[in-house]
């Protein structure tokens, strides 16, 4: 697979990954339609992108409105866009104990995380088949594969969406689509900071796992070189992604670990 001459659909691209994935292959001179809230944000993705020579189309998004996911689909598909990829980054984490996250935050979680990438990805789907193929992506995380203190709402939508998209690929491989799900793991970028805390309110830090995390430049690289080779899976990041070794084949001590590692 290449990115020449294909029309991409990127959410997120505002910022941290989407954003850095968006730039990477606009190198490819092809077309990106970029979505996000922040309108600002998608300017300013944009004019990097045609500084590159490829061309542009913003659409505002509230991943978190299926009702609005649903009508901004039906609109680009009506101005005639052939999506050849779909690939969703838009996403928020979260910082609270089981105990003290009230089920609205949990449900917030869930919608952007999981529902809007399910209703973006059920608008776009027949089209990518009608036009004869294409390729899905989407943002998981290292605990897409394992729980994590403070992540129970993320863990279980990153979780969620392997199984979504396993089956997914089950069922379409036959129309050549492929899926690629991003496994990512510590990422310098804004995720901590706006991740939702016990009262909704953004935790507001850098934590020290993205602090330490690799650029979203480096991510970029490997995404797009995972995506070209059309990945099943593609392992983002740096020497922490062993866990997810380790939570394969040496569950116990998984365990351990998942106590001890500092998750703040
Ligand atoms: N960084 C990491 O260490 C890491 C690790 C594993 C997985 N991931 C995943 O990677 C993806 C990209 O995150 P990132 O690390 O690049 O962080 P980021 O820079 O914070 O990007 C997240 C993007 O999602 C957008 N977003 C959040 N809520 C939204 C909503 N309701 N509607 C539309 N867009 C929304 C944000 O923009 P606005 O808030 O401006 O709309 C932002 O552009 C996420 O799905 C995240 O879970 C990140």
């Amino acid at each position: 697979m290449n990115f020449n001459n294909k029309v991409f659909w990127i959410t997120g691209a505002s910022s941290g990954m989407g954003k850095a994935v968006s730039i990477e292959i606009a190198k490819s001179k092809c077309r990106l339609i970029i979505s996000d809230r922040d309108a600002a944000g998608l300017t300013e993705t944009a004019k990097i992108i045609e500084s590159s020579g490829s061309q542009v189309r913003i659409e505002p998004l509230d991943m978190s409105d299926s009702a609005a996911i649903m009508q901004t689909a039906e609109k680009v598909l009506s101005d005639g866009e052939k999506i050849f990829g779909l690939y969703q980054f838009a996403g928020i984490s979260q910082r609270s104990l089981v105990t003290e996250n009230p089920l609205e935050n949990d449900r917030l979680i869930m919608e952007v995380n999981f529902f809007g990438v399910v209703a973006l990805t059920k608008a776009i789907l027949p089209s990518m088949i009608e036009n004869g193929g294409g390729q899905l992506a989407v943002a998981s995380s290292i605990v897409g594969k394992f729980g994590f203190p403070y992540r129970s709402a993320y863990s279980a939508s990153k979780h969620a969406l392997h199984g979504f998209f396993e089956t997914l690929l089950a069922e379409n491989s036959k129309n050549n689509i492929k899926v690629s799900v991003l496994i990512g793991g510590r990422i310098r970028t804004n995720i901590s900071k706006f991740a939702i805390d016990k009262d909704g309110n953004e935790h507001g830090k850098l934590d020290a796992g993205q602090a330490n995390g690799i650029s979203p430049e480096k991510a970029a690289i490997q995404i797009c070189r995972g995506l070209r080779r059309e990945k099943k899976e593609v392992l983002v990041g740096g020497s922490e992604l062993i866990m997810v070794q380790i939570r394969r084949f040496l569950p116990a001590l998984y365990y351990k670990l998942a106590k001890k590692i500092s998750p703040l």
